[in-house]
């Protein structure tokens, strides 16, 4: 299947199956526990009905919006995922590259196989870093200097993970980091001729923006693995984020929460803005879908926080109902990791398109022609009348 033939999401995550070994897909699939979260995320937005006004000049959509002090030319981008080596040779390179073709922000995680100041040197789009506060202050600190020197506009703190969520797909199908062909999941591997050419041509897996701590410590690949999970600190709280937002006098953004008063305390301890989010379901199962959240948490906030949302996104109509909430921008992961998967940086490009390319007729169905007019007369719950 060619990616023209790709005519949504769900295409272009069932050529990234295709594509890829039954572990890596799954990697990205999965959620955790029995995917109660992960699947209603996306089937919570079936509780909003979009409201259309008509003979309204939507001659012209503007998509553009502005958030995390950039100027943006869609109204979502694309959220921090660790490891995108495992899905296609051009890696997270391959994504900021086609997040800067659309105008839009690339956010690379702590956890990325490229590191902070190579995505810098090759891509000049806007550009956020996920950071984790780590049991190792200093090497926190010294993200907070490295990203400050390599240019990033904004830093996203993630506080929904203190540890791994419970992944099971990943214990069924052998994943692991680096990727190990075991007799259990050969077969799967074989069949992936185009990710397997490149995993021999290839085989750095290497988490880059901590490698220099575990070269430091002379451990191998393996021991990376152990040295990140051992950094993962669960007395984080409050009060270390009041520190974070002092080193960092820019956007900062604290992703992960779900409850108006976890907003509260964002603010208080000095974020500029909150992610609304469970970690696309793969942390704790459970947790209410985001885009339950907007509405309540935006009464909380108002103005004073920027809100950005994201799990479940797979259509240009659920951007427009979380937008119209009172959402400020949304992001997407899996969406773009399935373009990734499916054919490297085009396929993000695609994913990109695919959406924006909704949105852009959505909005002109609804009957709004900008995303600043979307607001909450173009919505309602269906439990309203
Ligand atoms: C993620 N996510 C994530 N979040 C984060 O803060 N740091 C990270 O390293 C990762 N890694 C990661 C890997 C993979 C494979 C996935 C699918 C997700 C969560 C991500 O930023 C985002 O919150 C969700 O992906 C949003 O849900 P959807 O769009 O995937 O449904």
């Amino acid at each position: 299947v060619s990616l023209e033939r790709c005519h949504n999401i769900a295409d272009l995550r069932r050529r990234a199956r295709a594509r890829l070994p039954a572990p890596m897909f799954h990697y990205i699939d999965g959620g955790a526990d029995d995917e109660w979260s992960l699947r209603n995320n996306t089937s919570a937005f079936d509780d909003y009905l979009l409201q259309p006004t008509y003979l309204r000049d939507v001659s012209e959509i503007d998509l553009s919006t502005r958030v995390l002090g950039q100027d943006l030319a869609l109204p979502f981008f694309l959220a921090p995922t660790g490891m995108s080596r495992l899905f296609h040779h051009h890696k997270e390179l391959g994504a900021a590259r086609a997040a800067e073709r659309f105008g839009t922000i690339y956010s690379l995680s702590t956890l990325a196989t490229t590191s902070l100041e190579e995505i810098s040197a090759t891509t000049s789009g806007p550009k956020m870093f996920q950071i984790y506060i780590l049991r190792d202050r200093e090497l926190t600190r010294e993200f907070v200097q490295r990203c400050k020197q390599a240019g990033y506009q904004a830093l996203c703190l993630t506080v929904d993970t203190p540890l791994a969520g419970n992944r099971e797909r990943d214990h069924v199908h052998g994943m692991t980091m680096p990727p190990r062909i075991t007799p259990a999941n050969f077969l799967s591997y074989a069949s992936s001729f185009h990710w397997l050419y490149h995993l021999i041509r290839d085989p750095d897996f290497r988490l880059a923006n901590v490698a220099h701590r575990v070269d430091a410590l002379g451990k191998g690949a393996m021991g990376l693995i152990e040295y990140v999970n051992g950094q993962f600190d669960r007395t984080v709280c409050w009060d270390d984020v009041g520190w974070l937002a002092q080193q960092w006098d820019g956007p900062l953004v604290i992703k992960g929460m779900t409850s108006a008063d976890d907003a509260r305390r964002a603010l208080d301890a000095g974020a500029t803005a909150a992610m609304l989010s469970n970690h696309g379901g793969r942390q704790l199962d459970g947790v209410p879908a985001p885009v339950d959240c907007i509405a309540p948490i935006r009464d909380a906030v108002g103005d004073r926080l920027e809100l950005i949302v994201d799990g479940g996104i797979r259509r240009g109509t659920h951007i427009l109902k979380a937008l119209a909430l009172g959402a400020d921008a949304c992001s997407i992961g899996r969406p773009y990791l399935y373009g990734l998967a499916a054919a490297g940086q085009a396929g993000v490009e695609r994913a990109l398109e695919i959406l924006e390319l909704e949105l852009a007729r959505d909005m002109a169905l609804l009957g709004c022609a900008s995303i600043a007019d979307l607001d909450a007369g173009y919505v309602k719950h269906r439990s309203e009348r």
